[in-house]
């Protein structure tokens, strides 16, 4: 109903808008309709939050002329390739369109996102390589990719990502191995890899890992021992 209102609110006025709104949150509504372009007039719009409806179409172009810092998207049915406006909204910290139905690889065009904090992918048919321009992404503290379809192996550039506190890549199809540069992570707390396919390895380097609350590496065709250095992480609780 909310959403309802807004909307026709938005086709009466369609004139220049000066409605200092800066969050919407229209989330668990059972809404079923496509996005429409008219938050596009809302200015000072910065934190839009629509997760956990029925939505469905792809994003309007329109949208790239946003200045969000805040999209949650999760739980839709949106379909179709990764939005190409949603790259070009450089204002972004935290994007999520977890729970969806996009398809498709990552576009290289991602990296245009240099704020962001948090990025969730989850949950969606992404296919192909994680694109090389994905390492631009320095600021991310966390990044969920889990069950999507995605081929290759975790790629070597994962280790620009030294901010990061939370990995998330389970079921995302990837062969192994983990990548020997995951050590460089330091500031991770909660490191989650699971369903590598193909080729096996001894344990990988996880020693300067001193924050790791929560680690799961479930079928990761691990084998070997179980390195020593655990001991010494004392905030680990969950292995
Ligand atoms: C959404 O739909 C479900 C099932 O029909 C219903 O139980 C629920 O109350 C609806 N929620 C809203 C906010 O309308
Ligand atoms: C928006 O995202 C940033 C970055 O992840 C986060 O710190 C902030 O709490 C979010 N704001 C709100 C209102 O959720
Ligand atoms: C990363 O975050 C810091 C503040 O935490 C900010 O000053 C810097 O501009 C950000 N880097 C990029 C590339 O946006
Ligand atoms: C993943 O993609 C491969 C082809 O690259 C395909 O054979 C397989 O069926 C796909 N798996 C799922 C779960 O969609």
């Amino acid at each position: 109903m909310v959403f309802l209102f807004c909307l026709l609110f938005f086709y009466y006025c369609n004139t220049s808008f000066d409605y200092e709104l800066y969050f919407l949150l229209i989330s668990s509504q059972n809404i079923s309709t496509s996005l429409p372009t008219e938050f596009t007039k809302l200015p000072y719009l910065q934190l839009l939050d629509l997760s956990r409806n029925y939505l469905r179409g792809t994003i309007p172009p329109e949208w790239a002329t946003m200045r969000l810092s805040n999209l949650s998207l999760m739980g839709n049915r949106l379909s179709g390739r990764f939005p190409t406006a949603l790259t070009k909204i450089a204002t972004l910290l935290y994007l999520s369109i977890e729970g969806n139905r996009f398809s498709g690889p990552i576009p290289k065009e991602i990296a245009n996102l240099k704020n962001l904090d948090k990025l969730d992918l989850s949950s969606n048919d992404f296919t192909g390589h994680l694109p090389a321009a994905l390492a631009k992404l320095t600021n991310l503290t966390y990044l969920r990719i889990c069950d999507n379809n995605f081929t290759g192996k975790i790629p070597n550039f994962i280790s620009q990502w030294t901010q990061i506190e939370r990995l998330d890549i389970q079921g995302s199809s990837f062969e192994g191995p983990i990548p020997s540069s995951i050590f460089a992570l330091t500031q991770l707390r909660d490191l989650r890899i699971s369903d590598l396919k193909g080729g096996g390895s001894t344990f990988p380097s996880l020693e300067n890992m001193l924050k790791l609350s929560i680690l799961v590496l479930r079928n990761c065709l691990i084998h070997g021992k179980i390195p020593n250095y655990f001991k010494d992480m004392m905030y680990l609780n969950t292995m």
